[in-house]
C-alpha cells in the first residue's frame, strides 16, 4: 500500500482522511507544524471534536499504521503526498493565494521525482494547473491531482466512508494513482478535469450559502410582519418533496462558507452578485436579529446571554462563528454579556446554569443538543427554531 504523508495532517481535514486511510491500510504519516496538535495526536488523543474519531484514532496508532510528526523530511520518503492546509481569505475577503503557493514552494526540498501530489485543501480555481506548470519548470517531475474534500465537519468519518470522492489529475497517470487512492475509502469516484474539479468544491459550498442567505432573508420578511417563519417553514416543507433542500433559518458561519464564496467572488472578477447577496444577508443576521429585539426591550438595562458560541451545533469549533459577531454587537448595546458553550473551553464562558440565571435575554447561538429541551423562562431569540418552542415568553412589541 502507498505510503502517505499529509501536509497540514493535524488539522480539521487532514487528520480524519489520515484515520481514515491508515484504518484501510494505507502507511501514513501526519505532517504538521503546529508542536501541540501533533503531540496531541501522537498521544492518540483527538485536539478536536470529531464524532467517533477518539476510536479510530486509537486503532490506527495501534496498528502501527498512522504517525504524526513536524519534520518536513517525511515528505521525501512518501510516495503520495495530500495537503490538507488552510486556504483562507484576507481581511479584504481576498483568497490569499500566495500563502498556498509559499507553503507548497517551502516544501519543495522534500519533493522528489515519482510522487502523487494530491491536493485536498479547497483551492482558488486553476491552483493545481499552476502547480502543475511549477513543477514542470521547476522539477521534480510529480504527477499532480486535485480531489476536493466535502465532509461536514465533525462527521467526517462516516462521511469518508460515505460520500462519493471526487478526482482529477494532471494527467491519465496521476488521476489513475488518485483513483487507487481514493479507492481505499469507496469504489464510487466521480472523475471531472481539474478547473472543474475545484469549481465543483466552491459551487457546492456556494450553493448552500447561498441556500442558508433565502432562508434567512425569509426568515427576517417574515419577522417584518409578525409571521411565524419557522411555522411557514413546517409547512410548506411538509409532505412537499419539491421543498426538501428549503434549509430552516440560521447562522451561516465557519471555515468554508463564506470562505469559499468570496473565492468564487474573486474567481470571476469580483462580479458574482448572487453571492455577495448572500454575504450580506448571512453576516447582516446577528445584527438584524439585535434590532428586532430592541423594538421590543431596553437592552441597555439587560444582561444578554448566549448560548452556543461555536459556529454549529454539536462542534467545538468557533472559527468564524457569527455568535462572535452578536456578542460583539450585544456588548454594545447591552449591560452585560454572558457566553456559554459546552463544548468550547474559554475562561471568558460561564456555565449554562449561570448563564440562565443571570440572563433577562437569550440568544440561541448554536443548536447544542444540550439545548434542545431547554424551557427558559426568559425571551428568546432562537433563529434556528431549536428550542421547543410554545414553552417560550414571546418577545413583545415596545409601547
Ligand atoms: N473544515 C472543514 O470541514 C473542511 C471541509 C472541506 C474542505 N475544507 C478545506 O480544507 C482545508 C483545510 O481546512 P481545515 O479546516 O482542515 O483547516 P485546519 O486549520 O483545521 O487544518 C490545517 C492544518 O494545517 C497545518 N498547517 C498549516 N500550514 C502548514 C504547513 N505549511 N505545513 C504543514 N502543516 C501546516 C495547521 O497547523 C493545521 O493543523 C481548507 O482549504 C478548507 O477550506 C475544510
Amino acid at each position: 500500500m502507498a505510503s502517505t504523508t499529509i501536509v497540514g495532517g493535524c488539522g480539521h481535514v487532514g487528520l480524519p482522511l489520515g484515520i481514515a486511510l491508515a484504518n484501510a491500510g494505507a502507511d501514513v504519516t501526519l505532517y504538521d507544524t503546529h508542536p501541540e496538535r501533533v503531540d496531541e495526536v501522537a498521544a492518540g488523543k483527538m485536539p478536536f471534536l470529531e464524532w467517533g474519531a477518539d476510536s479510530e484514532l486509537a486503532r490506527a496508532i495501534g496498528s502501527g499504521r498512522l504517525r504524526a510528526t513536524t519534520d518536513p523530511a517525511s515528505i521525501s520518503s512518501a510516495e503520495v503526498v495530500i495537503v490538507t492546509i488552510g486556504t483562507p481569505v484576507d481581511e479584504f475577503l481576498d483568497p490569499k493565494v500566495r500563502m498556498f503557493d509559499r507553503a507548497i514552494r517551502s516544501l519543495h526540498p522534500h519533493f522528489r521525482a515519482g510522487q502523487l501530489l494530491v491536493l485536498r485543501s479547497t483551492v482558488f480555481p486553476g491552483m493545481t494547473d499552476r502547480l502543475i506548470n511549477w513543477f514542470r519548470q521547476e522539477g521534480p517531475a510529480l504527477d499532480v491531482a486535485f480531489c476536493p474534500e466535502r465532509i461536514a465537519q465533525g462527521y467526517a468519518l462516516k462521511e469518508l466512508a460515505e460520500l462519493p470522492q471526487i478526482v482529477s489529475g494532471s494527467s491519465p497517470a496521476a488521476l489513475n494513482r488518485a483513483k487507487v487512492l481514493f479507492q481505499l475509502l469507496t469504489p464510487d469516484l466521480v472523475e471531472l478535469p481539474p478547473l472543474e474539479a475545484e469549481l465543483a468544491k466552491l459551487f457546492a459550498n456556494t450553493f448552500r450559502y447561498i441556500n442558508f442567505a433565502v432562508s434567512n432573508q425569509l426568515y427576517l420578511i417574515a419577522q417584518k410582519f409578525d409571521a411565524d417563519f419557522g411555522r411557514i417553514h413546517a409547512a410548506v416543507t411538509h409532505k412537499y418533496p419539491r421543498l426538501a433542500g428549503f434549509p430552516k433559518a440560521g447562522f451561516a458561519g465557519g471555515p468554508c462558507l463564506l470562505k469559499d464564496t468570496m473565492q468564487l467572488a474573486g474567481f470571476n472578477h469580483n462580479s458574482f452578485p448572487i453571492g455577495q447577496a448572500a454575504m450580506m444577508v448571512n453576516e447582516g443576521l446577528p445584527s438584524a436579529l439585535v434590532e428586532r429585539v430592541k423594538a421590543t426591550r431596553d437592552l441597555s438595562r439587560d444582561c444578554a446571554a448566549i448560548l452556543g458560541m461555536a459556529f454549529k451545533g454539536n462542534c467545538d469549533d468557533h472559527r468564524d462563528s457569527l455568535a462572535y459577531k452578536l456578542r460583539k454587537i450585544l456588548t454594545l448595546e447591552c449591560r452585560e454579556v454572558v457566553c456559554t458553550d459546552p463544548y468550547i473551553a474559554d475562561p471568558s464562558f460561564v456555565p449554562l446554569e449561570v448563564a440562565l440565571a443571570k440572563a433577562d435575554v437569550i440568544f440561541v447561538g448554536a443548536c447544542h443538543n444540550e439545548y434542545r429541551t431547554l424551557r427558559p423562562r426568559q425571551p428568546v431569540i432562537d433563529v434556528f427554531d431549536f428550542l421547543p418552542k410554545a414553552a417560550l415568553p414571546a418577545l413583545r412589541k415596545a409601547g
